[in-house]
């Protein structure tokens, strides 16, 4: 199993190109079962998780074409996917490839939508209540389809076609949007959904449905309107910069100090994210080519930043800003509020040395004038790369242990990390 070894204490100076966003990435592959015709994806990133959903889709008869890179690509040019679900030979998701991945369960809305009927695992071996779909499914009833459970799989039925309806979340679901937006892109007549969630992964499959042919108005605010059409045809997208792994490198320069251009990220996408580095003593200058950051000299500055749905401070980058604050001068307060139990890194980061105290959905953090290297485990994806960070401002050497969900997400983040002056290495085998 691949480690990752660092020797911590070098700052970071230099270039990280961003990457494709892997949450808008996943969606938009899902909706190629819309339609008979090729979606073509640009910029979609090298990761486990876009492979994964190439077998799944790959089950359902779907063929995907990587374009090989052409003249003037640069090294790190997302990928170019010819995407065509012409023929749907199979409308069930097994376990064994669901069971993976959660948003594999997302399928579901494509193929009834298109198909009328879809059977899918229950994502992760999990029942309904644990780690739930149950709004994703209310969903789907509303828009008139006929959901039954079944030996761990859910059966939907639409034999007649979805209908347009009013679905009102009652809490903000990015996957409960995003099944409620495929679906009613074909069902007949007007869908409205309230409470929507706002994430930019969320416009961006919005219109990529656009250009291929569906109605939806209002994505980006917390009502989304769909009139549904008949059929849907082929576009061509490019998916936007992954604004997780944006402001990773830049808690990461903020850990470590010193100077990077994270090239082709765009602020807008994590405003409220910035404006806590900002607060923490790091300098964000967004410029044509990206965002900057720097921090020189300067400590790093205690904050209290709650996460929240788009557009406030999200809880994919919590792990990461708890270990920058493991170093700050004071004590910090982080509260979690979209996952319970999203905390698994506060043990492992103890390991560091860090001070930090779990009190319900909020972590109390001290920080403390240095960090230790120490061999860790990665336990989930975001969690993992807080680790990484830890690392880099640790003296000695740190050992990252299982960072089969760090390829999940990050893509080649030891070369990108590398290339502006840490001490990062994988050890494969
Ligand atoms: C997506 C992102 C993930 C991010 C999360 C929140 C992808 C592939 N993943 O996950 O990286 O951390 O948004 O920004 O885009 N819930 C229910 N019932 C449901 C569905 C969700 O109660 O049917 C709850 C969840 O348990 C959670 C909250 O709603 O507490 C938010 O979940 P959701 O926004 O749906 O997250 P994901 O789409 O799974």
């Amino acid at each position: 199993m691949d480690r990752i070894r660092i020797n911590g204490g070098k700052e970071l100076h230099g270039t990280i190109p961003i990457s494709g966003a892997k949450n808008a990435a996943l969606p938009l592959m899902t909706a190629s079962l819309l339609t008979d015709e090729t979606l073509i994806l640009d910029n979609v990133p090298r990761l486990a998780d876009v492979a994964q959903l190439q077998r799944i889709l790959g089950n359902h008869g779907v063929d995907i074409m990587a374009a090989g890179k052409r003249a003037g690509d640069s090294e790190y040019q997302g990928q170019t996917l010819h995407i065509s679900a012409k023929n749907i030979i199979d409308t069930t998701a097994p376990y064994e490839l669901v069971s993976k991945m959660r948003a594999s369960f997302w399928v579901i809305a494509p193929l009834i939508a298109r198909m009328g009927e879809a059977k899918v695992s229950l994502p992760g071996g999990c029942a309904i209540g644990t780690r739930p779909v149950d709004l994703l499914i209310m969903a789907l009833e509303k828009l008139g389809a006929a959901i039954a459970i079944d030996g761990g799989y859910v059966l939907a039925r639409a034999p007649q076609g979805l209908r347009g309806a009013a679905i009102a979340f009652p809490k903000v679901t990015v996957s409960g949007t995003h099944v409620a937006l495929m679906a009613a892109t074909l069902a007949r007549g007007t869908t409205v959904i309230d409470n929507a969630a706002r994430e930019p992964e969320i416009v961006d499959v919005a219109d990529c449905l656009n250009k291929m042919g569906a109605h939806i108005a209002g994505a980006g605010t917390s009502r989304i309107v769909v009139e549904g059409v008949a059929r849907l045809g082929g576009a061509r997208h490019t998916v936007l910069p992954d604004r997780i792994e944006t402001g990773t490198y830049a808690m990461a320069v903020a850990m470590t100090g010193g100077d990077v251009m994270l090239a082709g990220a765009r602020p807008e996408l994590l405003q409220a994210a910035l404006d806590v580095l900002v607060e923490a003593g790091a300098t964000v200058t967004p410029t044509n080519e990206g965002i900057r950051i720097a921090r020189n000299g300067s400590g790093i500055a205690p904050v209290e930043v709650t996460t929240a749905p788009f557009p406030g401070f999200p809880t994919d980058l919590q792990a990461q800003l708890m270990a920058l604050m493991t170093r700050a001068r004071g004590t910090s307060h982080i509260t979690e509020t979209i996952f319970e139990n999203r905390f698994m890194h506060v043990q492992e980061l103890a390991r560091f040395g860090a001070r930090i105290q779990l009190d319900g959905e909020t972590a109390t953090i001290q920080g403390v004038e240095a960090l230790r290297g120490a061999p860790v485990m990665a336990t989930d994806l975001r969690a993992s790369v807080s680790l990484v960070i830890a690392g880099l401002a640790a003296e000695g050497e740190t050992m990252v242990n299982r960072i089969y969900h760090l390829d999940r997400g990050f893509e080649r983040l030891e070369e990108k990390l590398s290339g502006c002056g840490a001490v990062i290495e994988r050890i494969t085998g």
